[in-house]
């Protein structure tokens, strides 16, 4: 039996996801190897195999990762692609549209996660003895709701885009953060309109999940990060400076926030959790 206050790999993943109010484990999110009797976790956002030698060499039980570390959380990773089709149709985006826009971002992403060598650093672990997982969606989750929520209570009657920027501003994570909260499409005083915080589904939406949102009278989009690829693509549809916004929350801030949730709640736990590697402090 664990010791009073002792948490196992499981019993940490099952509290990520009643944090999220998930009842299901989401493709992303993986146990590569277990750990019992947790008391010392090292939670980053990126780890690789020399974090792994450094957390063993300092005495940690487990390593956390955010993003996925191997195994099933890599294989499996465009299934979670499919939350976005949940977010397009929460807002009044048609079911099919939502759904042929999600297709297309698996179909780009298959190849590559079908090739990845998803042993990697799940063996690394494996040789060394340390405990290794990825919580990435239940995070995800929920920061955006964290967002979502945030945006809802602290936005007044017609509002425009530097508004909803600024209630942003009130979350820690962005203030804290070294990066800013970007305007990457539209203007700042532009009516906000129709919006939603497109988060928490693997990745961003890239081109296909904003269209289907433009196109299906969401005004401003809500991104935390983007590639130079796809926002030229956008900027060729919509306008560099047109009606339809997108804004950019920053990787690592947005990342954070659902990941400080979790580690307040184990450290309450008693768990000696230490962040690194992008992990905004607050
Ligand atoms: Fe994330
Ligand atoms: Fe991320």
């Amino acid at each position: 039996m664990a010791l009073p206050g002792a948490m196992d790999t499981q019993d940490i993943l099952d509290l990520s996801l009643a944090l999220a109010k998930q009842s299901d484990i989401p493709a992303d999110t993986t146990i590569n190897v277990p750990a019992k009797d947790v008391r010392r976790a090292l939670f980053g956002v990126d780890v690789d195999a020399a974090d792994l030698v450094i957390a063993k060499e300092k005495g940690y039980d487990l390593v956390i990762a955010h993003h996925p570390t191997g195994g099933s959380a890599v294989l499996e990773f465009p299934k979670v692609l499919s939350k976005h089709a949940d977010i397009l149709t929460r807002h009044g985006v048609p079911a099919e549209v939502a759904a042929s826009a999600v297709r297309e971002m698996q179909e780009d992403r298959e190849p590559r996660a079908h090739a990845e060598n998803y042993d990697r650093l799940p063996s690394i672990a494996r040789l060394l003895g340390i405990g290794l997982m990825c919580i990435h969606n239940p995070c995800d989750e929920i920061g955006r709701r964290v967002m979502d929520e945030t945006l809802r209570a602290g936005l007044r009657s017609s509002p425009r885009v530097r508004d909803a920027i600024d209630v942003l501003y009130s979350i820690p994570e962005f203030q804290a953060a070294k990066t800013r909260i970007v305007l990457r499409m539209g203007k700042i005083d532009n009516p906000l309109g129709k919006w939603a915080v497109h988060h928490g589904a693997g990745t961003n939406g890239g081109v296909p999940i904003a269209r289907a949102a433009y196109e299906h009278g969401i005004d401003t989009v809500f991104y935390i990060h983007i590639d130079a690829g796809a926002l030229r693509r956008l900027w060729e549809l919509y306008g560099r400076e047109g009606s339809k916004n997108l804004v950019v929350t920053g990787h690592l801030a947005s990342d954070s926030i659902g990941i400080n949730a979790l580690v307040r709640e184990l450290r309450a736990r008693r768990v000696r959790v230490d962040t690194y590697s992008g992990i905004v402090d607050v």
